[in-house]
């Protein structure tokens, strides 16, 4: 099987209860909810999401940006099909999907460009190549557009401390190999987890502008520690969330379980 349809039927079989998994976790709400602030923060007319899911983003952003132009693709067909459904619940009209990956979009959506690209939970650990699926995106952005590009984190220090603590060295530090393999502890993902540093000079080699890297799940628990989420009273997780958005963009936030970048297209 090629790598992507081995990418595929993983999220096809994620997508029976991913919905469903997702509003059962806070932790995860509070973080998409800070991305999307994240891509809010600058106007845009048309955008693109790789790695839609069932839709949760795109579907909110052509719902609150009626006029905005908005392209999502997956390589996952149920996933496609579960965001596809969803489409004729907008007023607008401007909002379409396609499955496939990066690497297809002059495919899919040929002479299109846009003023933002983002990628929200993880769709960027899973390309053949990293460079290559940057090359793609940057040459779908318009001169001067945005990327908000979010990564599972290779150093995240606190997970690596905790598994110690729990005795599962092995789980400790399985985001520095070369294969990562995903979250689950059942099913096999080929992916991969990148450090800051990758990541910049991937950037700065396409000419895209580096603008800001911010940490996530610092000091605050990654969203898949469910029990531990659980016994910390509401109002401690609030500090730990507080504390880690202070920190974020600062050499601690390198340190995070995932991490979100901002870069531009040079105009
Ligand atoms: C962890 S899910 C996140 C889904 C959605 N962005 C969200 O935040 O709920 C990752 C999604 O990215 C898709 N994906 C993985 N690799 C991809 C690729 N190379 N190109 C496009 N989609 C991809 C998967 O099929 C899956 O639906």
């Amino acid at each position: 099987m090629k790598y992507y349809e081995e990418v595929g039927a993983y999220y096809d079989k994620d997508a029976s209860d991913f919905e469903k998994r997702y509003w059962r976790n806070p932790a995860l709400q509070r973080i998409r909810q800070a991305f999307r602030e994240e891509v809010k923060r600058e106007d845009f007319a048309d955008a693109l999401e790789v790695g839609i899911g069932p839709g949760f983003d795109l579907i909110h952003f052509a719902r609150i940006f009626p006029h905005t132009e908005m392209d999502g693709i997956d390589v996952s067909e149920e996933m496609v099909k579960l965001a596809t459904a969803k489409i004729p619940s907008l007023d607008s009209k401007n909002t379409q999907v396609a499955q496939g990956s990066v690497e297809d979009l002059e495919t899919l959506f040929p002479n299109r460009s846009y003023d933002l690209i983002y990628v929200f939970f993880g769709a960027l650990n899973t390309v053949e190549d990293l460079p290559v699926a940057m090359a793609c995106l940057e040459a779908k952005l318009k001169p001067g557009g945005r990327m908000v590009l979010t990564f599972v984190n290779k150093w995240y220090v606190g997970g690596m401390i905790w598994e110690c603590l729990k005795l599962k060295p092995h789980h400790a530090f399985k985001r520095l190999r070369k294969v990562w393999g995903g979250y689950s502890p059942t099913e096999f993902l080929a992916s991969r987890c990148y450090a800051p540093a990758e990541i910049k000079k991937i950037s700065t080699s396409l000419h895209l502008e580096y603008r800001k890297r911010e940490g996530f799940s610092i000091l605050y628990p990654a969203w898949y520690y469910h029990r531990l989420h659980q016994k910390i009273p509401n109002k401690i997780l609030f500090i730990l969330w507080q504390l880690d958005r202070k920190i974020a963009r600062g050499p601690l936030g390198a340190l995070g379980e995932y991490a979100l970048y901002d870069l531009r297209k040079r105009p």
